[in-house]
């Protein structure tokens, strides 16, 4: 192992706590939030532990912004500081890389290679997006009146974004947001805010107005609740638990503010007889394994045909017991880090253990990886069966479970028996049946032969109690965009 040194910008960050990020102040608040090192079980550093007043104070400079320069920008002027954003994220990738790798504990080159310039690519694809949010003029049936719509922001949005990807799952909602001329209050997940904080100064760099962007670091049940209750927030944009995106619904009744949610997952990943192997084999593992299962879309019931189960389960527990693990600032290749906490590895390892105790049997992993820090071995279970737990909840963590199944008509009925509809797929040769998994499967998103991709373009969303709305896309510009009907007589 060795260790990178982080860059200087980075041990400036993090030598002394940083504040909330209010309009153009940061702002120290005397109790402090603990930022720990997943790789290490240790303190990263610590940052302004952000509460109800202080989400009061962001949503106030928030109204501001918007009723104030942000509100009477041009679209050119806001498409171009969406693609400055953009740039400036790419530019300092490396520091993106390093915050998620010490707050999160993914591999560094990941978190950079991937997750931030997936991030600036968002912005990106957003930034051309201002100048063409379009009314309609329609044809009514009232003799000499006009009709015509007018698409105009929410107002003040609250996103509260989860730890798993954290700079990437704040650009999938600010981006759209900032887009369709929102502005915003941010609580990043308690375990993860740097980047988020960082974020709001490289958007103040660039160009961005004063109270556009406000960042607040807390904890769900202070900072996050205040916000989803919040009389003067209009949207709140969620992705996390499905538990917790119930609180969301109810924290909005006060105001009936909009809601958009992203929530859990169990994806059911189908591996037909008929599959191309080697290449199904390998994207079904990184479907689980991708982020340490750490994605709400990770494929985590792994329905496999009977006729294929044993070499399939041989050949994906020798892949599980190869792959190396290790802190995220190790500049020595490695596929994985640790999962996000303690808290986190005793649910992932207490999982394990219901599914042991129900006759399942583990093949690779199935246990804490070595003594410092909160590493799972890569799990793979089979004799997995639909009433199990591990069949049932989200576990969030490094454990594929294995299924298996006869027929197809049978496979996508288990495969629908759940109350989460996030993501689901299959691979298989048939043309015919490809069709089919498209009509049947309920899910919002459906990979066919492929796992994973998602694309800024492409929407992206839940059906069942995997929540509502759907996040990228032209789909995300009416998330966050209201219709105003204006009649003309
Ligand atoms: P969580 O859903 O509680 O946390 C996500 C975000 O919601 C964080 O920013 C948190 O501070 C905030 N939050 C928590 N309680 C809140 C409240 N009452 N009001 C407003 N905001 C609140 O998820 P948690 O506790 O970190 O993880 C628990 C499980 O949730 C995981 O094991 C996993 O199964 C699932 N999860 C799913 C994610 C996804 O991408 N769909 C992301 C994170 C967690
Ligand atoms: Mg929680």
């Amino acid at each position: 192992m060795t260790l990178l040194t982080p860059h200087k910008d980075v041990s400036a960050f993090l030598a002394s706590p940083q504040g909330l990020r209010i309009g153009d102040a940061r702002i120290e608040t005397s109790a402090l939030l603990d930022v720990i090192d997943p790789s290490f079980d240790t303190l990263a550093t610590q940052v302004a532990l952000g509460g109800a007043d202080d989400i009061d104070h962001a949503v106030a400079a928030a109204r501001a912004a918007l009723e104030g320069p942000w509100g009477s920008i041009t679209t050119h002027d806001r498409g171009q500081l969406l693609w400055r954003l953009a740039d400036a994220i790419e530019e300092n990738k490396q520091i993106f890389g390093e915050l998620d790798a010490i707050d999160n504990g993914k591999p560094m080159h990941v978190a950079r290679d991937v997750d931030a310039v997936y991030s600036a690519r968002h912005f990106r694809y957003f930034a051309g997006w201002p100048s063409k949010i379009e009314g309609r003029t329609i044809p009514v049936s009232s003799p000499g009146k006009m009709n015509f719509t007018k698409v105009e922001p929410v107002g003040v949005c609250g996103l509260i974004t989860p730890w798993n990807y954290p700079t990437l799952m704040m650009a999938w909602k600010l981006a759209p947001a900032l887009a369709a001329g929102n502005t915003i209050v941010l609580k990043p997940a308690e375990q993860t805010p740097l980047s988020a904080l960082y974020l709001a100064d490289l958007a103040l760099k660039v160009g961005f107005p004063p109270g556009v962007i406000n960042v607040v670091p807390g904890f769900g049940r202070d900072a996050g609740a205040a916000l989803a209750a919040h009389p003067g927030v209009d949207k709140v944009g969620f992705t996390g638990s499905t538990e917790t995106g119930r609180r969301i619904i109810e924290g909005s009744v006060g105001n009936l503010k909009k809601i958009s949610l992203e929530l859990g997952g169990k994806a059911a990943n189908i591996l037909f007889d008929d599959a191309d192997l080697d290449k199904a084999i390998e994207g079904s593992f990184w479907a689980l394994f991708g982020n340490n299962g750490q994605s709400c879309t990770a494929g985590a019931r792994l329905f496999v045909h009977r006729s294929i189960k044993e070499q399939v389960a041989d050949r994906l527990a020798e892949m599980a017991k190869a792959l190396s693990v290790g802190p995220g600032m190790d500049t020595t290749a490695h596929d994985l880090g640790p999962v996000i906490s303690r808290p986190q590895m005793e649910k992932v390892l207490n999982y394990i253990q219901a599914g042991r105790a129900r006759g399942a049997e583990v093949i690779a992993g199935g246990a804490q990886q070595g003594d410092s820090g909160y590493f799972v071995a890569p799990t793979v279970i089979q004799s997995v069966t639909d009433d199990m737990t591990i069949a049932r909840e989200e576990i969030f963590g490094p454990v594929l479970c294995l299924l298996d199944f006869e027929d197809e008509d049978e496979v996508i009925a288990r495969a629908n028996d759940t109350d989460f509809g996030l993501a689901a797929g299959g691979w298989t040769r048939d043309v015919s049946r490809v069709m089919r998994l498209s009509d049947q499967l309920k899910a919002g998103t459906l990979w066919i032969n492929t796992w994973g991709d998602t694309d800024a373009a492409s929407p992206f969303g839940g059906m069942k109690q995997s929540g509502y709305g759907r996040e990228m896309g032209e789909e995300a510009i009416a998330l966050y965009s209201q219709t105003k009907s204006v009649w003309l007589g």
